[in-house]
């Protein structure tokens, strides 16, 4: 533990946690299958979204208590009109451990116009989901006809000098898990850093099924079928376990949050839309960071709000225990 960051900090098992999500809107341009209904979806109302003052405020309270990673979600994060503002300010902000680092989850789309302008304000590397190479299927699973954009979106962060670019791909039986390999070669040969992430029950339409799932074993399966993969060591607090492509520099990590869960070294904490904290993607509570910044509360309040969230966190998802619930929120208003 670095005991320059506030105790509240650390849970009741002993997790330090350094990595804030924030979720910049729960809006999308895409409606993949395994997020969003086709239509119907029910958006945050307006008023209830943090501006980006009150936003800046608790991702600074948070940095300053020890914080030093700070990733964007969605929803599509590059959709909030001022993204690029938000990046300089969060980029800008210092606690004990210096500037937080900046990264960003986004489906691509609007990278073309947007990459050059957030590398410059201070994001430094991004994560695009990108689960097919085919354009009929991506149409289909995202109900939008958009690979090229995304493709696009792809190459316009690399150029930009963003490093690493990482593709994330839900792996899905009978949709893209015949994709495996070509979507890891697709980024071998171009120099980003393939995650290949096992569903779960996040889904709007409630219809995860685990029996459905593909494995993080046997994406593996079908990985060591083409390349000598070796497991790297020092994962820390990551939930990729990453593998080098015959003797590297190339890798490729797969996400088993089901299969193989990481809750206990889990360092993260989320920041919703409408400014609810939440210790876990599958918490049963949030707290009402919003109430707070829109009422007389201190930064010391909002301090003890944030260390008073972390102890609730439980040790882990439960995914499977029989008594599992899906959280009320779908992944789309909680931010990956
Ligand atoms: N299970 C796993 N990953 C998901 N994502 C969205 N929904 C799910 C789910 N049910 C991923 C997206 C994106 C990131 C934000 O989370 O593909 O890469
Ligand atoms: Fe949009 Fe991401 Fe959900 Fe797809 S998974 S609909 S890109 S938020």
């Amino acid at each position: 533990m670095n005991d320059k960051r506030h105790p509240g900090l650390t849970d009741r098992f002993g997790r330090v946690h350094r990595d804030l999500r924030i979720s910049l809107t729960d809006r999308c341009s895409l409606r993949c299958t395994y997020c969003m209904p086709a239509d119907g979806v029910p958006w945050l109302a307006r008023e209830t979204m943090l501006s980006t003052d009150e936003l800046v405020r608790i991702a600074r309270v948070a940095v300053e208590m020890g914080i030093d990673e700070i990733r964007l979600t969605g929803g599509e994060p590059l959709l909030r009109p001022d993204v690029v503002d938000v990046v300089d300010r969060l980029a800008h902000l210092s606690g004990p451990l210096g500037r937080p680092e900046i990264s960003l989850t986004t489906n691509g789309l609007r990278l073309p116009s947007l990459a050059d302008a957030l590398h410059d304000a201070g994001l430094t590397r991004v994560n695009v989901s990108l689960d097919t190479l085919r354009r009929d299927r991506f149409h289909e699973l995202t109900r939008r006809d958009k690979l090229t954009e995304t493709l696009a979106g792809i190459e316009a962060a690399h150029a930009s000098g963003m490093k690493p670019i990482k593709i994330n791909a839900v792996a899905m039986r009978g949709v893209n898990d015949d994709e495996i390999v070509d979507l890891t070669r697709f980024c071998v040969e171009r120099g980003y850093q393939m995650r290949f992430i096992e569903q779960m029950p996040l889904d709007a339409g409630h219809t995860w099924d685990r029996q459905q799932m593909v494995t993080g074993e046997e994406i593996l399966a079908q990985l060591t079928e083409h390349w000598t993969l070796t497991e790297r060591g020092d994962r820390g607090a990551a939930p990729a376990q990453v593998w080098d492509i015959d003797g590297g520099p190339a890798s490729v990590g797969v996400i088993a949050s089901v299969t193989a869960p990481f809750c206990g070294t889990c360092d993260r904490v989320r920041l919703t839309a409408d400014g609810q904290l939440r210790a876990c993607l599958f918490a049963r509570k949030e707290s009402d960071l919003r109430a707070l910044v829109r009422s007389d509360a201190t930064d010391e309040d909002l301090a003890a709000a944030i260390a008073a969230c972390l102890q609730l966190k439980q040790p882990g998802h439960d995914i499977d225990d029989p008594g599992f619930l899906q959280p009320d929120r779908p992944m789309s208003a909680i931010g990956g």
